[in-house]
Order: C-alpha cells, then structure tokens, then sequence
C-alpha cells in the first residue's frame, strides 16, 4: 500500500455533551487527538437528531461544531470539524432538511446520514425520492448492522440503483460487532454496494475514530484504489458538497486473490448473497 489522501470521517460522534458520543471537551478532544494520529484530516460531527434525541437542534449542533473547531485550533491540533448529523428517520424529513432544523453533512444540503432503526427496515423509497426532489442524496448508516438488513440483504440492490449511497462502519470491518456482521460487511465491499467507511465513533474505546485498519482492509477486499476511494476521495466529495458517484463501484483488484476469495465464496453463502 502505498500513501494516500488524509481520511474524512462523515460519521463520528465527536461534539460533546449532545448524545451518548464524547461527554466533555476532554473526551472530545481525545478522540479528536486519536483521530489525527491515524491519518484523518476532517471530521464531519454527526450528533444523533430527531428520534430520542429531538431536542438536538440545527443551531445547537452548528454551534458546538464551532466551539469544538476553535478549541482545536487553540491547541494546535490539525484537524477540520464539520457539522452534520445522523438522523432518525420520521415524517417531514425532508421539511425539516429544508427549514434548517435537521443538519445535513458538512451542513451543504447535499448529503443526508439516515439512521434505521436497529432492528427493523423500512422502506426509504419514499424518502429517497422525495430528498432527491429537493436535491439531496441519502446515505444510509451501517446497513450491515441492521437486523432487518442482515436478514433481507436483498433489499440493497435496489436502493443503490434509486440513487441511496451506503456506508459502512469501520469497526464492522474489523470484527468489533461480530463475526456475522463482520462477513456481512466484507461481502459487501467485496461486491461494490460500499460507497463510504466511516468511524461511528463514540469515544476513545471499543468504538474509536481509527479508521487506518477497515482501510488496510478494504484495500485487502477489494483493491487500493477502492479504499482511497470509501475512507479518503468520495467522504471529501461529502465534506466539500460536491457529488459522489453513485451505483455499484466496478470490481477491485483485491491484493489476496484465490485463497480469500474461496473463503469469502463460503462465508457469504452463511449469510445469504446480494
Ligand atoms: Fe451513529
């Protein structure tokens, strides 16, 4: 592997005090330290809103992702925070995306985190055309961690052709939420449904802002370029509010060729193919 651009993270629970991310400046700017000394440049602050966390506004989120980014700046630490959100989804999204109340990523009304709930999926065609009639893209969060996913992943395919953009979470790459999921989210790298791999993090511990491993590993999976592309270039696309190339990505060159590829062959039929 050669070097690459810095990583953008476009989901991290990073501002303080808002949800049940970093709960004061100084876990904040711990995760923040982590961060930069993996390799990433720019976090995009997604705080949870609506849902249990309506009390979360667009003003307050912008405000901390302020606050934040002048502290950094203070202590020299070479990192951009962005505001965003990871929002629940529930009626009037799109209203409220267009009112200001719900923050979109990098807070440029292009891309949208939606949040499923956890064990359910809902149909999002609804929604995703009625963003798209407004201008923004939705990204749906760690589709492999979702029950309903896991046990339809049928449902993917076709949310990709309608425009959806997926990312995935670092840690599902690397085993923190199970063997399940964590096959789960290699197959779908390895099939090119993945758009963006991006922290999730909570804090500085089992849910960290390190994302140099799910890199090494999609670089394993599917290639170098594919992992530039889901942890550095397409989240830069986001930060900038510039488009990102929708679709399945074209098959990779993963760097393990015949072994890998009969055991991903194997563990995939475990969990049903796309
Ligand atoms: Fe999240």
């Amino acid at each position: 592997m050669t070097g690459h651009e810095p990583f953008v993270d476009i989901h991290c629970h990073l501002l303080p005090g808002l949800d049940d991310g970093a709960s004061s400046l100084d876990d904040a700017l711990a995760m923040a330290a982590m961060a930069v000394a993996d390799g990433v440049g720019t976090i995009i602050a997604t705080p949870h809103q609506l849902g249990k966390n309506a009390g979360n506004s667009g003003q307050s989120i912008r405000a901390a992702a302020e606050r934040l980014q002048r502290e950094l700046d203070r202590r020299r630490l070479p990192l951009k925070v962005l505001p965003g959100a990871d929002v629940r989804i529930e009626p009037d999204l799109p209203g409220k995306i267009c009112r200001g109340e719900v923050v979109t990523l990098a807070d440029r009304r292009r891309h949208v985190l939606l949040e499923l709930p956890h064990d359910v999926y809902l149909p999002l065609d609804r929604l995703l055309a009625d963003l798209s009639s407004g201008g923004v893209v939705g990204i749906l969060s760690h589709p492999e961690r979702n029950v309903g996913i896991l046990n339809q992943p049928k449902v993917l395919p076709p949310l990709i052709e309608r425009g959806c953009l997926l990312q995935i979470t670092a840690g599902s790459l690397t085993g923190v939420f199970g063997a399940r999921i964590q096959r789960f989210a290699e197959s779908l790298v390895a099939d090119g449904l993945v758009h963006f791999v991006a922290s999730d993090a909570h804090s500085v511990g089992n849910r960290s802002p390190i994302l140099s491993a799910a890199f090494r590993r999609v670089a394993g999976l599917a290639g170098d370029e594919a992992a530039r592309e889901l942890c550095c270039r397409n989240p830069a696309h986001v930060a900038a509010g510039r488009p990102v190339p929708s679709g399945r990505r074209s098959a990779g060159q993963p760097r393990r060729l015949g072994g890998f590829r009969r055991v991903f062959a194997l563990e995939a039929s475990k969990v049903g193919t796309i």
